[in-house]
C-alpha cells in the first residue's frame, strides 16, 4: 500500500470571484521529491499557502500524516512537521547568518523572529544552529552579516532556516529562482542530500531542476490539476507540452 504522507482532496481557493486553486487532488507519497510545475498564475504558490495554513481553503480538506489539519494556523502546522521556504527572499541584512538560525531556533514556532530574546539566551542553540549552516556549506560563513552575501549563499541560509523545525515534508518555492548554473547545481546537490529522511516538494521553472530531482511531477495549470507523472512521463504529454508552447506565445 502506498504511504501518503500528504493528501488533500478536493482543495478550491476562491478570491473573490476568482479561483486560484480548484478541486485539486495531490498526494504526496512519504520520503519522496515531488515537483508542482506550471506556468506563471497556475496556482502553485497559493497551493503551498494552503498546505501551510498562510489562507484558509474555501473547501477541500488536507491531510498530514493521518491528521486532519485543515483551517489549522501556520505555526500548528509547523509544529506537526510542515516547512517552507519562500519564493521571495526574506532575510534580515545586518543580522549574520548564525543569528538567523539562533532566533529561528529559539522562536516557539520557528516562523517569526523575536528580537527580544537576550543574547545569553539564544547561547543554547550556538552548536544546533552552526550544525544546519553545515548542512547547507554554510558553516565557514556563520559570522558574517547576510547583507554581504551572494544570491545563492542567502538561499541556502533560508533552506537551514526552514530545516530548524527538522521538518518530516518540506515546501521549497522556487528554490534555484534566479540563479545562475553553478548556484543551480549546488542546490539541486544540497537538496538531494537534506531531501534524506524526508519529503519535499517544490515548486520550480526550471525543467534540469525538475528532472534531477523528482521522483512524481504534477503539472498544474489556472489552478487545476493538468496530468501528474514521472518526468519523463509528464515532459512528453502532450498537454503539457501545449501549455507551456501557450505561456511561450502569450
Ligand atoms: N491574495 C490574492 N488575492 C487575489 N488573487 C490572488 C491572490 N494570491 C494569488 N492570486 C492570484 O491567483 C493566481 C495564482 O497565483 P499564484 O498561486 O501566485 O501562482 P503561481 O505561484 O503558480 O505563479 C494568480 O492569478 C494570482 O494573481
Ligand atoms: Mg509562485
Amino acid at each position: 500500500m502506498t504511504d501518503h504522507l500528504l493528501t488533500a482532496s478536493g482543495l478550491t481557493k476562491d478570491f473573490r470571484g476568482f479561483t486560484a486553486v480548484k478541486q485539486v487532488d495531490l498526494s504526496v507519497e512519504r520520503g519522496t521529491v515531488h515537483a508542482l510545475v506550471g506556468p506563471n498564475g497556475a496556482g502553485k504558490t497559493t497551493l503551498f499557502n494552503l498546505l501551510t495554513g498562510f489562507l484558509t481553503p474555501t473547501s477541500g480538506t488536507i491531510t498530514f500524516d493521518g491528521k486532519d489539519i485543515t483551517g489549522l494556523q501556520p505555526e500548528n502546522i509547523a509544529h506537526l512537521g510542515i516547512a517552507r521556504s519562500f519564493q521571495i527572499t526574506s532575510l534580515f541584512d545586518n543580522m549574520t547568518a548564525l543569528e538567523h538560525l539562533e532566533l529561528a531556533l529559539a522562536s516557539p514556532t520557528g516562523l517569526g523572529l523575536k528580537f527580544w530574546r537576550s543574547e545569553r539566551s539564544l547561547e543554547q542553540f550556538h552548536g544546533r544552529a552552526l550544525e544546519l549552516l553545515d548542512q547547507v556549506g554554510m558553516a565557514d560563513h556563520a559570522t558574517r552579516e547576510v547583507g554581504q552575501f551572494a544570491y545563492g549563499q542567502k538561499r541556502a541560509v533560508e533552506l537551514a532556516l526552514a530545516l530548524a523545525l527538522d521538518p518530516q515534508l518540506l515546501l521549497l518555492d522556487e528554490p534555484t529562482a534566479g540563479m545562475g548554473i553553478d548556484d543551480v547545481d549546488r542546490t539541486i546537490e544540497l537538496i538531494i542530500r537534506i531531501a534524506a529522511g524526508r519529503t519535499i516538494v517544490f515548486v520550480d521553472h526550471n525543467m534540469h531542476v525538475v528532472g534531477s530531482l523528482a521522483n512524481r511531477v504534477t503539472v498544474l495549470q489556472q489552478g487545476q490539476i493538468l496530468v501528474e507523472g514521472s518526468y519523463e512521463e509528464v515532459r512528453q504529454d502532450e498537454k503539457v507540452i501545449t501549455a507551456y508552447l501557450g505561456q511561450a506565445h502569450a
